[in-house]
């Protein structure tokens, strides 16, 4: 799939078609992807915590407002998201390069996300990325330790149906050239 196709492609999902499975060596290509991104000095921070049994599922859906839960209803996967603190945007002594700190942990998983949901699309799954989220119901559910930012919770299953793209802002309204 060309990449402007899968751009236009890739949609948030909360309806996903039941009886769909993926497995882990497509599981590990997405995340694969998801560590091609760029990332400060390198740094790789991302890490990626894979529910794929209905068990380990359950256990992220804990960690999820009932509407997310529903969301994730037929999901073939839950991928949590963190990075590792105080590395990216910092240096070797753990100094802030400059004033966003650990946002740069945060914008690198970022790309890496972005990576992993286009990846998917890629390959015929569609994703949803929840930023609402309880962390330390997940951080005791999957021993995340304490080094690491919890970010997201995204979903990956295959779309009942297509939905339409939200209203994008206007180019002029996001873009100066000068
Ligand atoms: C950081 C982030 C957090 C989000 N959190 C949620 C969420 O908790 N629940 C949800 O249903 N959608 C969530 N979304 C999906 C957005 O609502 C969605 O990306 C936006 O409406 C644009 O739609 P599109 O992804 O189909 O282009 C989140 C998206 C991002 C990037």
């Amino acid at each position: 799939m060309e990449l402007r196709q899968a751009i236009a492609e890739r949609r948030s999902i909360r309806k996903y078609k039941p009886g769909m499975t993926i497995t882990k060596d497509q599981l590990a290509d997405i995340i694969s992807c998801a560590g091609e991104a760029p990332t400060w000095k390198n740094s790789q921070t991302g890490r990626y915590y894979v529910a794929l049994s209905e068990e380990a599922m359950n256990k992220v859906r804990e960690g999820l407002p009932e509407f997310n839960v529903n969301n994730t209803i037929n999901a073939c996967a839950l991928i949590i998201t963190t990075f590792e603190m105080k590395r990216s945007g910092f240096t070797r002594e753990g100094v802030a390069e400059n004033e966003l700190g650990d946002q740069w942990g945060a914008y690198d998983l970022g790309l890496q996300n972005e990576n992993l949901v286009l990846r998917a699309r890629d390959i015929g799954y569609d994703t949803l990325i929840m930023g609402i989220r309880d962390s330390e119901v997940l951080r005791a559910n999957f021993d995340i330790p304490e080094s690491q930012q919890i970010v997201s919770v995204i979903a990956i299953g295959v779309k009942e149906d297509t939905v339409p793209m939200p209203k994008r802002k206007e180019i002029d309204s996001v873009m100066k050239v000068f």
